[in-house]
């Protein structure tokens, strides 16, 4: 084996060694750790399980790519010292990288791209039938968004999410947590009004949830919009967007009254987003006694960010 890959070899093994707490300690603790004793765990910010396995799981994505690399520099026979750490950019034993936010501007900038990309896909025959397509909208920085399953009769008609009457309820929940539509941002999964007879999209009572193809397909712009806007928290109204945000197939009952962390499969976060699943406001509106639940839900969003119930 040549030196450069043991060296590498040794590097992976020190970088698997470190706890994922060490990697997200501030810079400012490792700088003073080189002047003064070892700074005390208990001083750092505590870090919860999520935090945690959210870098946990960028360490393992960072060796399997690495050592890919490290396989084929060996097999192609690369000359000594050419699968050294430097050459195949590793993050070996280096503190997490702290990458640039951008500003409201550019991500607006970026969610503007990205809802022109949407208005002209035609990657699912849902756009042939479709009035409007619906993006999404609200604070481009948001910490906070909520992701329903796809338009409705409403959206479809002015091609902005949630504006029906699952979104007149949908308004009431952020309010009851004393935030504005404007503080948030709201969007779906599917793009385009799903429905159950796509000849009559002037029917009401016309909706169906997405489907498998039409979730997969239409996926990445909602992946995009949340790396864009990088909220800390995402509320999943109901089972369809919990199951594809969760990357699970449990029921929404067993998704529910918990943090998750969340999973994208096309682009990678800079930092962990918690996701809550929590009822629909349409299926709210048909089961009223279940919104004792969902507000139940929302407190411990409320909780984590830190909000109070506005006085009534
Ligand atoms: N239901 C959804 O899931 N999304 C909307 O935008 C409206 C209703």
């Amino acid at each position: 084996m040549k030196d450069s890959v043991r060296a590498l070899a040794a590097e992976f093994k020190q970088f698997l060694s470190t706890r994922e707490e060490d990697d997200l300690m501030p810079a400012a603790y490792t700088q003073a750790a080189a002047h003064v004793s070892a700074p005390s765990k208990a001083d750092a910010p505590a870090q919860d399980h999520l935090t945690i396995e959210f870098v946990r799981e960028k360490k393992k994505k960072a060796v399997s790519a690495a050592t890919s690399a490290v396989v084929s520099a060996t097999q192609n026979n690369a000359p000594a010292g050419a699968a050294n750490a430097q050459e195949i950019s590793l993050p070996i034993s280096q503190p997490m990288p702290q990458e640039k936010s951008m500003s409201a501007a550019e991500k607006q900038a970026l969610l503007d791209e990205i809802a022109e990309e949407i208005k002209s896909c035609k990657r699912c025959p849902l756009c042939k039938t479709r009035l409007n397509a619906v993006p999404g909208e609200g604070n481009p920085n948001a910490t906070l968004m909520f992701i329903g399953e796809g338009p409705g009769f409403d959206e479809d008609h002015q091609g902005r999410p949630f504006i029906g009457r699952a979104g007149q309820l949908l308004d009431k929940m952020i309010a009851a947590m004393g935030l504005k539509r404007e503080d948030v941002f709201i969007g779906n999964i599917a793009k385009c009004h799903p429905m159950v007879n796509p000849e009559n999209p002037e029917a009401h009572g016309n909706d169906r949830a997405p489907n498998a193809v039409e979730i997969a397909v239409c996926r990445k712009f909602i992946e995009r919009q949340i790396a864009a806007i990088s909220p800390k928290y995402i509320v999943a109204l109901g089972g369809v967007a919990a199951k594809a945000l969760i990357s699970d197939t449990k029921s929404l009952g067993a998704l529910r009254g918990k943090f998750h962390l969340l999973h994208l499969d096309s682009v990678e976060l800079k930092a962990p987003v918690k996701i809550l699943a929590t009822y629909h406001p349409a299926a709210l509106l048909r089961n009223p006694n279940w919104k004792k639940d969902a507000w139940a839900d929302l407190q411990m969003v409320m909780a984590e960010m830190g909000l109070q119930r506005p006085q009534a």
